[in-house]
């Protein structure tokens, strides 16, 4: 059962700043990533609920951003509209700090900043703002210096809306990379271009550290021969930037969220829990390369 999220001021100290016990050593700032794609329904915000369980499941302490007006990461992660005092908007405006936002769900480890419509007036409100495009990035600066005797997080997935507008331009120059799922359907590969010359633009003028993550090829259906031709068309164009793993089309993947359930919560065993848990072990090991390199 999904249980009802409390907040952050709810919660001991210990929830808001994991890992007590590694105090000592200087906690590492989180690895910030953007589940980026301006087309919809390629699986971003399935892709941010199901890798951060993922993640929290094999021990990293993980906050999603919920950056989408719609907020399916937030309603998808069973937390409800009444608890949702603070939300994305509060935290870009200035109108609350980050750790007030914060809320925990009913997955160990995993932590949610929840959104509401309000962040569909973000782009008129702060559009004209100079420090427009850095606000998520100022937002989440605490985190860099969780409070003495404390670790902070280790994985910050912001979920984005389907454009490149000014939210995505936030989590973009918040991020230290990008993970760009990818629908197995013919038209993958459309609009990626676009997306890519974004990203270039956002290094050149706003976060010159910006890297791609990885492109997670998501839905594949194997009765369908388009979905294998979509996938050698992919690696073809991105080469080793795309993830080993591939997601399947599972309907246990899509029933969850109605449930208000990661779907490794939902139904551990299917095989969208399963490749969701391979692609996080595959994304902690392509980190440990990135760091080394
Ligand atoms: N592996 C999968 N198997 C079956 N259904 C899936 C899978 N991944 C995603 N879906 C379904 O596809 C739809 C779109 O997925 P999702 O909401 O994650 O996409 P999105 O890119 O976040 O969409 P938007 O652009 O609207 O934010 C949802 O109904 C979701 O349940
Ligand atoms: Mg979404």
């Amino acid at each position: 059962m999904v249980n009802e999220a409390s907040s952050a001021e709810q919660l001991p100290e210990a929830s808001l700043a994991p890992n007590g016990a590694a105090l000592a050593a200087e906690p590492a700032p989180p690895r910030v990533l953007a589940v980026a794609n301006q087309k919809g329904g390629v699986g971003k915000t399935t892709t941010a609920i199901n890798l951060g369980t993922a993640l929290a499941a094999i021990g990293e302490q993980v906050l999603i951003i919920d950056l989408d007006p719609q907020g399916n990461a937030s309603t998808g992660l069973g937390i409800d509209r009444r608890s949702r005092r603070y939300s994305t908007y509060d935290i870009l405006i200035g109108e609350a700090g980050l750790h007030d936002a914060v809320v925990a769900t009913a997955v160990p480890r995993l932590h949610l900043v929840p959104s509401t419509i309000d962040l569909s007036g973000f782009e008129l409100e702060i559009g004209q703002a100079r420090d427009r495009a850095f606000r998520l990035r100022n937002a989440l600066a605490p985190l860099n210096t969780p409070a003495p005797g404390a670790a902070g997080f280790s994985y910050v997935l912001v979920d984005c809306p389907p454009a490149l507008n000014l939210l995505t331009i936030n989590a973009m120059a918040a991020a230290h990379a990008i993970l760009v799922p990818l629908q197995c359907e013919f038209f993958a590969l459309e609009g990626l271009s676009q997306l890519l010359r974004t990203v270039e633009q956002v290094r050149e003028q706003l976060n010159a550290g910006l890297t791609i993550h990885g492109v997670v090829l998501t839905m594949y259906d194997s009765r369908n021969n388009l979905s294998g031709q979509v996938v050698a068309d992919v690696r073809e164009f991105m080469g080793p930037k795309v993830y080993d793993t591939i997601i399947p089309r599972n309907v246990r993947v899509s029933e969850a969220p109605s449930y208000g359930k990661p779907v490794l919560v939902y139904d551990l065993k299917c095989s969208g829990s399963e490749a969701y848990l391979r692609l996080a072990t595959e994304i902690i090991q392509r980190e440990k390369e990135l760091c080394a390199g």
